[in-house]
């Protein structure tokens, strides 16, 4: 069979990811040299106070700046902004978006690309709630936090809204970030999307169905960070639930 020319942009939005950086970058790498899958990795750093950016510039040093692109942002300007930054940089025909902190492991990639070229997807969706995929490692606050965004979800749009999005096989995960999009389709959907923060996620997902894209999924697990704290704090919630309230005045 041909070599595909397929070409894999992977953006790795980072705020104070100093040790993580290295190694979730020599898994890329790895990952990527033994598929043979072209691709290039876009750190999106939003002005770390930790030296993030220096630890970003010794990777393009040893791996090469076609490899590595580092497209920093001044300050701490919310995760979906900065991936709409990254896409805007992206020179693969697919992206794939994912977390820094080693939540993500880089070795479900591989099942993302099969995936995606069995069933032709537009998006293909990891999940942690199907199949062999799961969450380790969260703790009480982490469950908790969870437990209140369902239920926003849930109660913010009702019966329809079940029916019609969660209930739908192929969005089995509406908040996870691993995914991978066909560029055009991500470029769409960015033009729809009003979410700036954590809740950039579910519309996504949620507007590609409207759109009519076609998801596939695959089975990840997510392990909590070992390095450095969620961003995720009362600030975030606070956005996410505002976002999710627009979600549902928009859709
Ligand atoms: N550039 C940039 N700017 N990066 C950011 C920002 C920001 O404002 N906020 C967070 N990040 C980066 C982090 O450095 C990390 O690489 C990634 O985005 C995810 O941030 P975390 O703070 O580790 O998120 P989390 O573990 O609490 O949440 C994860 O799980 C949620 C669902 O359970 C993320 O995957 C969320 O997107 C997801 O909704
Ligand atoms: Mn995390």
């Amino acid at each position: 069979m041909a070599a595909s020319r397929d070409k894999y942009s992977v953006l790795l939005p980072t705020y104070n990811e100093r040790e993580n950086l290295p190694l979730i970058v020599w898994l890329l790498v790895r990952s990527f040299e033994q598929s043979g899958n072209d691709f290039e990795i876009i750190v999106i750093d939003d002005g770390s106070p930790d030296g993030t950016q220096e630890v970003a510039e010794q990777l393009i040093k040893i791996y090469g700046s076609d490899k590595i692109l580092l497209r920093p942002r001044a300050k701490k300007l919310g995760l979906g902004t900065a991936y709409i930054h990254g896409m805007k940089h992206a020179t693969g025909n697919f992206i794939i978006i994912m977390d820094a902190d080693l939540s993500h492991h880089p070795k479900f990639i591989p099942e993302f690309i099969r995936t995606q070229k069995e069933g032709n997807f537009d998006i293909v969706s990891g999940t942690r709630y199907k199949g062999n995929g799961g969450v380790h490692g969260w703790d009480l606050k982490r469950k908790l936090i969870r437990l209140v965004f369902h239920s926003c979800f849930v109660l913010g749009r009702g019966a329809n809204f079940l029916t019609q999005v969660l209930l739908r096989p192929g969005a089995s995960d509406l908040t996870g970030s691993f995914r991978l999009y066909r560029k055009d389709v991500l470029e769409k959907l960015v033009e729809k999307c009003v979410s700036k923060g954590y809740v950039f996620q579910m519309e996504m997902i949620v507007r590609a169905r409207q759109l009519g894209f076609s998801v596939g999924e695959v089975p990840i697990s997510f392990v909590d960070r070992v390095y450095g704290e969620s961003k995720l704090g009362g600030n975030e919630i606070v956005s996410f639930v505002k976002g999710l309230l627009t979600l549902f005045a928009t859709t």
